[in-house]
């Protein structure tokens, strides 16, 4: 495999490997070299990866969505928890990308050890453009592009490797969204850490290690790179690199989805109005308190 890779790498322990040369990315991968993100617990095996996949709305949606014979990229994949869930029990072709060499092994070892054979792994920065255009048939990157030096650039970059008539799933943190955390954030740092875990409800109802909980409060409150969106920045990015608007979380218009059965189902944009207001909402439902995420996908024009 690796006809994905247009640039000269090296095999480095299983994982196709490009030397990391920005500054600001190394910053972001020394950062996740001391809490890999998401963490495996040690007792996780296929199994187990596959329940908390499918506890996961979002990605069990898209894994159903995506059916069989794909071609998925996972960009920024981190530990890989997320591109091991897709390819468990499937015959799709996945590549998890990320810089963080660190967080790879991880994936590496997990899918070594639990025979996994339809997962390839790239240590790479999206920024050094390493991929062959027009090749997968979707595209997720949630959690990413905000810890990067230029999101708008790295989404043209990864736009291209996408072929017609995919999709491309973003997540990232929403500049109104994620106000009661940036507030908690500048709370810890007046009274200490320790009032993250009255303030934060994440954290409140995360019944999982230390770890775990150590990496959920680096990673929302200690980021060395973050940066805001909106849902009209995203439109325009869509529309710069010939996507189509399809859904979005939380809503483009007035017509709300309780189930996200119909999530790859093109939905109306909505106005100005409405999409400023339904940010504003998230402020006060689960989204705003799990840190703003918000998810847009787009379905690349022939
Ligand atoms: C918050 S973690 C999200 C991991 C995973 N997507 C998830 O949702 O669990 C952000 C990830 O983005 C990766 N990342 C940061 N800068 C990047 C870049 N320039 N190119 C590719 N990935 C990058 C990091 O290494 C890290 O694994």
């Amino acid at each position: 495999m690796a006809s994905y890779l247009k640039k000269k790498f090296e095999k480095k322990n299983g994982v196709f490997s490009f030397d990391i040369n920005d500054t600001n990315t190394k910053k972001v991968t020394e950062f996740y070299k001391t809490t890999p993100f998401p963490n495996y617990k040690e007792d996780d095996n296929k199994q187990t990866i596959l329940e908390k996949g499918n506890k996961n709305i979002l990605a069990r949606q898209f894994k159903k969505f995506i059916g069989y014979q794909k071609k998925i990229l996972e960009v920024g994949c981190g530990t890989g928890q997320l591109s091991i869930f897709f390819s468990i029990n499937t015959n799709n072709e996945i590549v998890g990308l990320d810089p963080t060499i660190d967080s790879l092994k991880l994936a590496k070892n997990f899918a070594d050890n639990n025979d996994l054979k339809n997962i390839e792994l790239v240590n790479a920065d999206i920024f050094d453009d390493v991929l062959v255009d027009n090749y997968f048939d979707f595209i997720w990157c949630n959690g990413v592009l905000h810890h990067t030096k230029d999101p708008k650039l790295a989404f043209d970059i990864l736009s291209k490797s996408l072929k017609s008539n995919g999709y491309i799933l973003l997540g990232l943190y929403n500049k109104i969204g994620r106000i009661r955390t940036i507030l908690r954030k500048y709370l810890s740092k007046i009274f200490g850490k320790k009032l993250l875990y009255i303030l934060d409800p994440t954290l409140k109802n995360l019944k999982v290690s230390k770890e775990e909980r150590d990496a959920w409060i680096q990673d929302q409150y200690f980021h060395p790179i973050e940066s805001l969106h909106t849902l009209d920045e995203i439109l325009s990015w869509f529309k710069k690199n010939n996507i189509d608007f399809i859904n979005s979380i939380p809503s483009c218009d007035f017509e709300f989805s309780q189930d996200y059965e119909d999530l790859f189902e093109k939905k109306a944009v909505g106005t100005l109005y409405s999409r400023i207001l339904n940010q504003i909402s998230m402020i006060f439902n689960k989204f705003g308190s799990d840190g703003g995420l918000f998810i847009v996908i787009g379905k690349k024009k022939n």
